[in-house]
């Protein structure tokens, strides 16, 4: 597959990157510090040998969506056709942080929702100008229900979901396929310092079950398999309940 995968230099992104270099998938890297970008692409190319080629880049940031398009652009001038676009950047905060600090909650609410929902605006756009193609974004079981620890973030990533779920209805018969992966608590520099929940995961399993759901077009994934159960629950639970407990 050739795959244009925006965030790849830390996390979940990278280990996602790795794991489709390795089966020897052609990559495009979006990311917004060139010089990062460069490294990750040098760190996958020794991992895949000179064979593919070199791996191309180009710089946008979430919180600038005019950058978006050109980016793509120059992904879709490296690869030819583009069977996958990934989004996999985005950025968390704590709720007291988020609380106590309106441009921080500003930056998040932006990158989070209208600038991931701009981006795959763009790709969306080329994906069908050329047939169809696959779009999978990174969102987060936090957006399931409204919960006390993540008002702010848990909101951006429930108004993401819903617009990938608008955009796979809308797109489906044009040949769009969107894939939504809503991961549990994964041990990323996102998470570092904060208490690990039960079902915590690391990045490398999460990034194999999200290659394939991008090999199957998986419309909802979520990673691990064991938050769809605890997520089934939660969704369930009385409002009364909810407010009473800290989850
Ligand atoms: N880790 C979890 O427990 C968890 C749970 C649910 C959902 N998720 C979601 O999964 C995705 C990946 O998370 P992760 O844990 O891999 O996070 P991470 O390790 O913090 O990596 C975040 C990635 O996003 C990029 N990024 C952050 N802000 C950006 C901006 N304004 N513009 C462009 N790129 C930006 C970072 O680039 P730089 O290297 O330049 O900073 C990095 O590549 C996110 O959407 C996150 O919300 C994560």
């Amino acid at each position: 597959m050739n795959v244009v995968l925006f965030g790849a230099t830390r996390g979940i992104g990278r280990a996602l990157a790795r794991e489709l270099a390795a089966r020897g998938d052609r990559l495009f890297l979006i990311g917004r510090d060139l010089e990062d970008l460069a490294r990750s692409a040098r760190d996958l190319e020794i991992r895949v040998g000179a064979g593919s080629g070199p791996i191309g880049v180009a710089r946008a940031d979430l919180l600038e969506p005019e950058r978006f398009g050109p980016a793509l652009d120059a992904a879709w001038a490296a690869l030819g056709r583009v069977d996958a676009v990934v989004l996999a950047a985005g950025l968390f905060a704590t709720q007291d942080a988020l609380e106590a600090d309106r441009a921080l909650a500003r930056r998040l609410l932006e990158a989070d929702f209208s600038g991931s929902v701009l981006f795959c605006e763009e790709a969306r756009e080329r994906l069908l100008a050329q047939g169809g193609g696959k779009l999978c974004v990174l969102s987060s079981v936090a957006g399931e229900r409204g919960r006390k620890p993540v008002v702010l973030y848990g909101a951006a990533k429930g108004g993401l979901t819903r617009y990938l779920e608008g955009l796979d209805h809308r797109f489906h018969a044009r040949g769009l396929r969107v894939i939504t992966v809503k991961p549990g608590f994964v041990r990323t520099s996102m998470t570092e310092g904060l208490p690990e929940p039960p079902f915590a995961a690391d990045p490398e399993p999460v990034a194999r079950l999200v290659v394939r759901a991008l090999d199957r077009g998986t419309p909802v994934v979520y990673v691990t398999p064991i938050w769809r159960w605890v997520m089934l629950v939660v969704r369930h639970l009385p409002r009364a309940v909810l407010r009473r407990v800290g989850f």
